[in-house]
């Protein structure tokens, strides 16, 4: 057995300080160069073969088997020793071999803290999922996710728990803010883009929840059902192009069952799709909770059970082993396991980049990144008169309700990042899981003053209508802040703005026409009052600057230019499922959530149905306008261009969204246009750029689940180049089509 001199087992397994604050003190691996798979001049998989030879059974057995990184007092059980303190999970290396331990944080928006409390590490968060998806912004995705991965990093974890990419079948999901809309290209291109950044910092990414797992209601329990080409021109292709776009090093499989089988041992979703249809060489891992078994979990594609405190029984680890031993998992399969994890941790840097000593964040740098997100994440939704941005000239301001005197709102659960500065507002309900409700200390009126020093600003609470009204009669204009607290197990009961917050709105539009509702919500609400007031911007959880970024966009200093990634139903009716499935107060219950729905989400769903929403998917107002010209499309060696040119023709500096949608003339898709291609433009006033895009043929065709091809049917297509998908002015081309056959990753056949 190969053994490590001495001085290398007394460099391995250190203690350190890790930063920010004490909770942070965990060990820390060292890099040991003179073995022979720390030659980094061998490729990944060479390695990762090289150092699984010299294991012992007890030694893998380890290495799939992950505890949780806090304490589960329900359960009675204290935190693994070894974890980082309120983190989601640990997974012990081998020193004797150099093999670094796994230090795994929570989520997409930053490093979290498993509840709160005086030890609550104290991070940048990022606004929402959904934010990040409105800016239509890979660049600024991927700058995002390099800064959470950074401080995931300087905070001592080299897994992050990142990258969901769950489509939004159903608004009120309580985790539609951890995503990133309704469109699997919009979705699972951003995404990567995030994935990237945070894998830019030798850090695992984890693409999660896979799959179809699309409400919290029920979430341990609902059975997703849907077929397998629908499957595949949706949910699964979001995560399919997220794959191939950024090679997440883990993907975790979610708590719900798929047509009848637990994801996490559903041979359909990990062996069939995700390893041999894809070809993914990473590895999946269980959500908290989402391991059921032994034998049928490793044999059907599960590598490494998570946070086993969470499950019915450790299934990873005594069990398994005896599995392996009694013949009923192949030593094969386990050694794959460890293949898949070893392979990962040297691709992704893990061994050669331990997570360093010495890590301060710079916390300045990060809480612009998170501001600019968060401003190019917003949506101007309705800009009647040109209310805003704010005139210079106006003298009385009232800002009304939502805590917006001292901060903005974020998403619950275990994405939540703890601000520096603490909660703004404490003691709010929920308090325990998915709580606490916690306000970035990030003031919209405290930003607004300092761009409009000459106005008087005051502010009322709004749980007093009338006084709140009163207010808003003498004053020239008033900005009323809106929210929505959703998180994770809670979804929203319905569509509607929670707390009386839609007759407070109602009342103060009544009493002054110059109305501007700032809404901080997870995902789409209804506004019944859409038509009294003058202006919406949908700000979505903006993130630890997100008070400054609000104020900015109001004031103009910044032009907005995000685009809806989601549709805004106008009424709860025009969904798939007007009432959500299953009972919130009876989570172990056992019930089928039919997608009958298909590969028809979101946009798709409303033209297929002939349904106008309140807000169309794709839309977003500037501060300027922009035309298009030049608008060109071809298909020419197997692939279809798309050219045109945008030009600002306003006043002021912006960035356009132009999307390029198709509809095909003949032959059935799910739906009658597909967004196929879009752009982020950054223009000054005056200025032109050409724009050319290529069109991923995938997106042209229909799957087939026999020949598991995609079929492209010859006929004209219509090329759409659109402001929004509910565009009705958007100019078309018609481009001819011949007969092709795409394999399942999209690779020309026939
Ligand atoms: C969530 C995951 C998360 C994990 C670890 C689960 O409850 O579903 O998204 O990564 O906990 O905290």
């Amino acid at each position: 057995m190969f053994k490590l001199k001495i001085s290398v087992l007394a460099v391995a397994g250190i203690l350190c300080t890790a930063s920010a604050n004490s909770a942070d003190l965990h060990p820390v691996n060292t890099v040991v160069t003179s073995i022979p798979w720390m030659n980094t001049s061998l490729t990944a998989d060479q390695r990762a073969d090289l150092v699984l030879k010299e294991m012992t059974q007890d030694e893998k057995l380890k290495l799939v088997f992950g505890h949780f990184g806090s304490e589960l007092a329900w359960k009675n059980l204290k935190m693994h020793p070894a974890a980082i303190p309120h983190s989601a999970g640990y997974v012990e290396g081998v020193p004797r071999l150099g093999i670094p331990a796994q230090f795994e944080t929570d989520a997409g928006v930053g490093v979290a803290t498993q509840g709160s409390g005086p030890t609550a590490r104290e991070r940048t968060s990022l606004s929402s999922g959904m934010s990040t998806a409105a800016s239509w912004n890979q660049k600024l995705a991927f700058k995002s996710g390099a800064m959470i991965g950074a401080e995931a990093r300087a905070s001592g974890f080299n897994v992050m728990l990142a990258g969901g990419v769950n489509l939004m079948r159903e608004p009120r999901n309580g985790r539609n803010f951890e995503y990133a809309g309704e469109d699997p290209l919009l979705a699972g291109t951003i995404v990567a883009a995030q994935i990237n950044g945070i894998q830019s910092n030798h850090v695992i990414s984890t693409l999660k929840h896979y799959a179809v797992n699309s409400q919290e209601t029920g979430r341990f329990t609902l059975n997703a059902k849907i077929d397998d080409a629908s499957a595949r021109m949706s949910d699964l292709l979001a995560m399919q192009i997220a794959i191939e776009k950024s090679d997440p090093g883990s993907v975790m499989c979610s708590y719900n069952r798929l047509n009848g089988v637990y994801a996490c041992e559903n041979d359909y979703l990990l062996n069939q799709v995700l390893k041999a249809d894809w070809g993914y060489h990473g590895y999946v891992m269980s959500d908290w909770g989402a391991t059921h078994s032994t034998v049928a979990a490793a044999n059907n594609g599960l590598d490494q059970e998570s946070g086993w405190e969470f499950d019915a029984s450790p299934y990873f680890s005594g069990a398994l082993k005896e599995a392996v031993t009694n013949g009923a998992v192949p030593q094969a399969r386990l050694d794959n396991m460890l293949k898949r994890i070893l392979r990962t941790m040297f691709d992704k840097g893990l061994f050669d980049y331990p997570v360093p000593k010495d890590n301060t964040i710079d916390f300045a740098a990060h809480a612009l990144v998170s501001q600019y997100g968060a401003e190019e994440g917003m949506v101007l939704l309705k800009n009647d008169a040109n209310v805003l941005p704010l005139h210079k000239d106006l003298k009385k301001i009232a800002i009304i309700g939502s805590h917006a005197d001292v901060g903005v709102l974020s998403g619950g659960g275990s994405s939540q990042v703890y601000p520096i500065g603490g909660n703004a507002v404490k003691g709010l309900e929920p308090a325990a899981w998915p709580g606490p409700v916690v306000y970035h200390p990030s003031s919209p009126l405290k930003a607004i003053q300092r761009y409009m020093p000459q106005a008087q600003i005051s502010y009322d609470t709004g749980t007093d209508i009338k006084a709140a009204t009163a207010l808003a009669a003498q004053s020239d204009i008033v900005l009323v802040f809106a929210t929505q607290w959703i998180g994770e197990a809670n979804d929203a009961v319905s569509l509607s703005l929670p707390s009386n917050q839609d007759a407070l709105i109602t009342a103060l539009a009544a009493a002054n026409k110059k109305t501007v509702v700032v809404l901080e919500t997870g995902g789409p609400v209804t506004m019944p009052w859409i038509n009294q007031v003058a202006s919406v911007l949908e700000a979505w959880y903006p993130g630890t600057s997100g008070g400054e970024a609000i104020a900015r966009v109001l004031v103009g200093e910044v032009n907005p230019s995000g685009h809806l990634p989601v549709s805004f139903a106008a009424s709860e009716s025009q969904l798939p499922r007007p009432v959500l499935d299953g009972d919130p107060a009876k989570p172990d219950q056992r019930f089928d959530v039919s997608y009958h729905e298909g590969a028809t989400i979101g946009y798709k769903w409303f033209d297929a149905k002939g349904l106008k929403p309140l807000f169309a998917f794709g839309h977003g107002l500037s501060y300027t306008k922009f035309a298009y010209s030049g608008f060109s499309s071809k298909y020419i060696n197997n692939t279809m261009q798309v050219k045109f040119t945008v030009t600002n023709t306003g006043k002021v500096a912006g960035k356009d969204v132009p999307q390029v949608y198709v509809s095909p003339t003949a032959g059935k898709w799910e739906a009658p246009k597909r967004l196929v291609a879009w752009d982020k433009v950054e223009l000054l006033p005056g200025e032109s750029k050409s724009v050319s895009l290529n069109v991923d043929l995938r997106l042209l065709g229909m799957y087939d689940s026999k020949t598991k091809t995609w079929q492209i049917n010859a006929a004209a297509y219509k090329v759409i180049l659109a402001r929004s998908a509910g565009d009705s002015d958007a100019a078309s081309i018609t481009v001819n089509l011949p007969a092709s056959s795409l394999n399942v990753l999209g690779k020309k056949i026939k």
